[in-house]
């Protein structure tokens, strides 16, 4: 980003936001605790809140919903709905609450959501998604982005796909992630629906030369620094999900090699900002295996891995575990952090 456009954004109010490397939006994984220990890991990343829905903001405890530490930042609230005015609604009550982005969800395929005639089911109509992201727009100066499939049900090629960007582009979407693989509606699970329909990165890859006022965030399948870089080449940035989640040592590593120095060099390093962080939730009635739970993958690839899962799993279910569980479970890991052979910047 140029200088001047930084001074722009800074003198906005905005935080320019930095789309190289997010974080997935993933529903009873990305809250609150599981957002605060992915930020320690990786300092530069947009991090994504689970899918809310607009009518839980309008009629649940915003509180619980919607509150966060402000260490999360840049932080980008998921909202679910196809009600124009109620999205509007919930996208100002986003920006009241301090988010850096508004994203609606156009790709949850669960038979839930498409019950409720949103998520992927939404990629059918996109005159109503342009009408959701026009609401938006005008309630909030906050940027409204759209996270997409490629596709749904037999409706699955690249002029349908463009087709939707840019009736949506029309109504002032500049940002979509692009989850790059179709989803059927009918017949497969949302797990199901994460793994079998193939991924077509060729074709968000199309539409990013075509459209290069557009930013576009590739998503689905993205692992490791060599497939970041790769995708980097083509599209703005990059969506990492199950991945960040199941080895989120991943997303130190990743960080590091895009944005250099400010990523924490060790997981021990990890645990001890994550106990004093479950030590100041304890205090506000928060159970050690809120937090503890996202936090079973860290050593993974690391020989006391089984350790570290083992002592943590079986000790934060007991009534009594705090904060100090996590540096006794990580103390039984002694190994250094090997430096990856893949951390070259990219
Ligand atoms: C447990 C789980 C929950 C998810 N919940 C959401 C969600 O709330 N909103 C959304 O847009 N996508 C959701 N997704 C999809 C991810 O954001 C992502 O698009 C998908 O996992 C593909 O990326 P990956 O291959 O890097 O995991 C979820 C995925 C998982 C595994």
């Amino acid at each position: 980003m140029s200088d001047e456009r930084r001074r722009a954004c800074a003198a906005d109010g905005h935080r320019p936001l930095d789309r190289r490397l997010c974080v997935a939006p993933m529903m009873d994984w990305t809250d609150r605790h599981c957002r605060y220990f992915h930020r320690q890991l990786a300092p530069h990343a947009l991090l994504y809140t689970e899918m809310i829905t607009a009518a839980a903001i309008r009629h649940g405890d915003r509180e619980r919903l919607l509150g966060f530490d402000p260490a999360e930042r840049p932080l980008a609230l998921q909202l679910g709905g196809s009600d124009p005015a109620e999205l509007a609604f919930a996208a100002r009550i986003g920006e009241a609450f301090g988010y850096d982005e508004i994203d609606l969800n156009c790709g949850c395929p669960s038979p839930r959501v498409r019950k409720g005639a949103f998520g992927a089911a939404l990629m059918a109509e996109p005159e109503r998604v342009a009408a959701c992201i026009e609401a938006m727009r005008a309630a909030t100066r906050l940027p409204v982005t759209v996270k997409c499939r490629i596709g749904i049900d037999d409706c699955d090629d690249y002029p349908f796909l463009r087709r939707f960007v840019e009736l949506v582009a029309a109504a002032g979407c500049r940002v979509f992630v692009v989850h790059a693989r179709k989803a059927w509606l009918e017949g497969l699970s949302p797990k199901e629906n994460r793994e079998i329909p193939p991924l077509r990165h060729d074709l968000l890859r199309r539409l990013a030369a075509e459209r290069p006022d557009l930013l576009f965030v590739a998503n689905g399948g993205i692992r490791t620094p060599a497939e970041v870089r790769d995708h980097l080449a083509h599209v703005a940035g990059v969506m990492i999900g199950r991945e960040a989640y199941q080895n989120p040592w991943r997303l130190a590593e990743l960080d590091r090699a895009l944005f250099g120095p400010g990523a924490p060099v060790s997981r021990h390093e990890v645990v001890e900002r994550m106990a004093a962080y479950a030590e100041r939730q304890a205090a506000r009635g928060v159970p050690l295996k809120a937090i503890a739970r996202h936090m079973l993958g860290l050593f993974n690839g690391l020989p006391g891995a089984r350790a570290w899962r083992r002592s943590l799993g079986e000790g934060m279910i007991r009534p009594e575990a705090g904060p100090d569980l996590l540096l006794r479970a990580a103390s039984r890991v002694r190994l250094p952090d090997a430096p990856s052979p893949e951390l070259t910047p990219c």
